[in-house]
């Protein structure tokens, strides 16, 4: 299967089949790594890395993925380059797309990616925006699928409701039809019209979408819990304020009773206050796995977009 969408932005914007496929594709991906199978057939292209905030994981695994691809990452810092002293967006994409085959980017906002891929005649990939972060949770995918399956899967999220992993994850269940939940503070729950899109996929696809103020109604009977940080990048004005309101949805023993027995811990980390750390270093926690999958699972995206 080919892809659809030139560009990566927000999951919203593919089909159950095309998700299944990238996590499939990415697990290919993580067969050849381990066997050591050579699967550099995109010798040639060239990637932009374009990033505005600091990133561990997903510039590393973006950078081995298109080593191992046999593609040339040039990562750029955005402080080093015209853009900081003015340049508009539009002018630096239309520059990228005569240089490179693809523009990856960590944006402060959504927009930024929107105008990158208005005016790039070449693929734009998220990652990492305000709003979405879809190469997380294809990863995250990836992880649930090898440890339990992805079919009736109950996943509660805890913490900031509204930020740009709750919303990929909330896209990505929809769309696969999974059980997911959102315990969230009410100023922290997402918007009408994110939540309106996502129960529209949920029920095109069987998918359920509960969004509730109780922590313990989210994570009653859940496979899963999945928390990320209560102040993400570009949130830090509103640091103390959030760590204050957010105290109630801190994933702990006393939350987790209420799951099932062998519920699994999720985390997109980096990790701060929002998980006591006997939990997070616990069996029931996976997140060394999902951070692997970030490797495999880009390598499915760039791929996909880079052979079409
Ligand atoms: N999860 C994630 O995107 O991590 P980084 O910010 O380190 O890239
Ligand atoms: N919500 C977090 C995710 C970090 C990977 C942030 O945007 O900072």
């Amino acid at each position: 299967m080919k892809l659809f969408n030139r560009d990566f932005l927000t999951l919203k914007d593919f089909k159950k089949d095309e998700l299944l496929f990238l996590i499939d594709l990415a697990y290919d991906f993580k067969k050849k790594k381990k066997t050591g199978e050579r699967h550099s057939f995109l010798v040639g292209k060239s990637a932009a890395l374009f990033f505005e905030k600091p990133s561990t994981r997903t510039r590393i695994s973006l950078e081995v993925a298109c080593n191992d691809l046999g593609i040339h990452p040039i990562y750029l810092e955005s402080k080093q380059m015209q853009i900081s002293r003015g340049e508009p967006i539009k002018d630096t994409a239309r520059v990228l797309e005569r240089y490179v085959d693809i523009i990856i980017a960590r944006v402060y906002s959504h927009k930024t990616l929107e105008i990158l891929a208005e005016y790039a005649d070449i693929p734009v990939v998220n990652a990492l925006s305000d709003f979405a972060h879809p190469l997380q949770i294809l990863g995250d995918f990836l992880t649930i699928k090898e440890k339990i399956g992805l079919n009736d899967v109950k996943i509660a999220f805890l913490g900031d409701g509204d930020n740009n992993v709750a919303h990929s994850l909330l896209f990505g269940c929809a769309i696969l039809g999974l059980d997911f939940r959102i315990g969230a503070p009410k100023a922290y729950q997402p918007s009408q019209s994110v939540l309106e899109n996502a129960k529209k996929l949920a029920e095109k696809n069987h998918g359920k979408v509960l969004i509730t103020e109780d922590p313990i109604e989210a994570v009653r009977d859940a496979d899963i819990i999945y928390t990320d940080v209560w102040v993400s990048m570009g949130d830090e004005a509103e640091a103390a304020q959030r760590i204050k309101i957010f105290e109630p949805y801190k994933v702990s023993w006393d939350i987790l009773k209420y799951a099932k027995e062998d519920v699994l811990f999720m985390h997109c980390l980096p990790r701060h206050e929002e998980v006591e750390d006997s939990v997070f270093e616990s069996k029931h926690s996976i997140v060394w796995d999902q951070a692997e999958n970030r490797l495999h699972s880009a390598k499915a995206v760039l791929a996909s977009l880079l052979t079409r």
